[in-house]
């Protein structure tokens, strides 16, 4: 039998999530098409994307108080379980996952993790509550594990170090200067 090709279109595929998870998909042997409006990106991100796959991609491209806070390479990996799933599936309709990690961490657990990964003191000013603002949000993640056999791998400690190691490798973002 013919193997389907798997093709995939990413929203926003410019912005952080959509970079990271464009990049797994074209390891993965995906075709995938991006439709952005640089509303909050720059075209240096897909020349970025593009340096980083190499030749392939030209050729297959087209806060609450307590939050479930998620890598950005574990959020991009979960994407692609939902997407295996579906190719998979002879009939599998529409279904949602949650990707998380099923932790809940605080605000302030966050700043000291940051704090230790950058060597630095955050300052930080405790106010109230914002109207709205439920306590504590984290995902339930069971569904997920079971059902696509995906979970988070990494935690806050390695999100911090990560998020750290590329802004300061690009203290301007995508821009050479300020
Ligand atoms: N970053 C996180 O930790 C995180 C966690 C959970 C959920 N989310 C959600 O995931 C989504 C993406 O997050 P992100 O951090 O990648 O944001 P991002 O701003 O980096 O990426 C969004 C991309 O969409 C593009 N865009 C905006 N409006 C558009 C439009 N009308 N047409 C085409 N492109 C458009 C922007 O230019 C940008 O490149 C958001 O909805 C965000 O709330 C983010």
């Amino acid at each position: 039998m013919a193997k389907k090709t798997k093709s995939a279109l990413v929203t926003g595929g410019a912005g952080f999530i959509g970079t990271h998870t464009v990049l797994q998909l074209l390891k993965e042997g995906f075709h995938v098409s991006i439709i952005d409006n640089l509303d909050n990106s720059v075209p240096e991100a897909i020349d970025r994307l593009r340096h980083l796959a190499g030749p392939v991609l030209s050729s297959r491209l087209q806060f609450f108080l307590i939050r479930d806070y998620i890598h950005v390479m574990d959020l991009a990996d979960g994407h692609l379980a939902a997407l295996k799933k579906l190719f998979d599936s002879e009939d599998i309709g529409c279904v949602a996952y949650n990707l998380g990690t099923g932790r809940g961490t605080s605000v302030l657990e966050m700043v000291s993790a940051f704090e230790k990964a950058s060597g630095k003191k955050i300052p930080i000013e405790l106010c109230p509550r914002r109207p709205g603002d439920a306590t504590e949000v984290y995902a339930s993640i069971e569904k997920a594990r079971k059902e696509l056999d995906w979970s988070a791998k990494y935690g806050i400690e390695e999100m911090c170090r990560d998020q750290w190691n590329w802004a300061s490798k690009n203290p301007y973002g995508y821009c050479p200067q300020p």
